[in-house]
């Protein structure tokens, strides 16, 4: 059972269907590479030794990449199932692993670091537009003055059992711009599991240097 939203009621909605699937979601998550999926955005990541959030970490495939350069990397993961592969799959890689979830992140503000880079790979579409805004509340917080945010949105059928919603990127780059971040990269692709009716578009943000952190005023 899963606490992280704080009301004690088990299970999050969004992560429908992840738990009992763990052991063949930590298969296919793993049969690809970090290079493979973030590829045409790596330009925009920072030089490392950076600050890295990985926000619905799943196995830790692109956390553990991201140690590897040299970030300090914290993978924040609701999924229990999925957090414990990651933590034995990359185990002594350096990750620091949370159960923390969106759209509060309630942790890691508490926490009150601020990150260099924040990733959200096939995660932004498993919330409802009504906790769209109060989770990019939460990423414009954590981000830091120059501070990149990359995101995947699924296009496509939804899996059975799992909640997800395919909304227009129109609607999240609003949600950015609105927070004073700065659009630096949008582009479409195909899906690398094959999936011939699925497509994601790729986003990323930075918060200008200058600017004065949301939160911090
Ligand atoms: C499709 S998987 C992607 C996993 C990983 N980022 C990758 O690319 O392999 C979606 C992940 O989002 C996580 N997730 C679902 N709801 C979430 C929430 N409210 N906050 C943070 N993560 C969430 C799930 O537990 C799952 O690990």
């Amino acid at each position: 059972m899963n606490d992280v939203d704080g009301t004690g009621n088990g299970e999050l909605p969004s992560t429908a269907g992840y738990g009992e699937a763990a052991e063949q979601l930590a298969v296919q998550y793993e049969s690809v590479s970090f290079a493979e999926v973030h590829g045409e955005l790596l330009h925009h990541y920072p030089a490392p030794p950076a600050a890295v959030l990985d926000i619905g970490a799943g196995t830790g495939r692109d956390a553990a990449a991201l140690a590897a350069l040299g970030h300090r990397v914290v993978a924040a993961e609701p999924t229990p199932e999925l957090r414990a592969h990651g933590e034995r799959l990359h185990a002594g890689t350096g990750i620091r692993w949370l159960p923390d979830a969106l759209p509060g992140l309630p942790g890691l503000l508490a926490e009150g670091e601020r990150y260099d880079l924040v990733l959200l790979t096939a995660v932004w579409m498993h919330l409802t537009p009504a906790e769209r805004p109060p989770a990019m509340d939460a990423l414009a917080t954590l981000l830091a003055p120059g501070g990149r945010l990359a995101l995947t949105l699924r296009h496509g059928p939804v899996p059975p059992g799992r909640r997800m919603f395919d909304l227009p990127p129109e609607h999240t780059v609003d949600l950015a711009t609105d927070r004073g971040l700065r659009l630096l990269h949008r582009t479409t692709r195909g899906d690398l599991h094959g999936r011939g009716a699925v497509h994601w578009t790729e986003l990323v943000f930075e918060r200008p240097a200058g600017s004065t952190p949301v939160g911090d005023s």
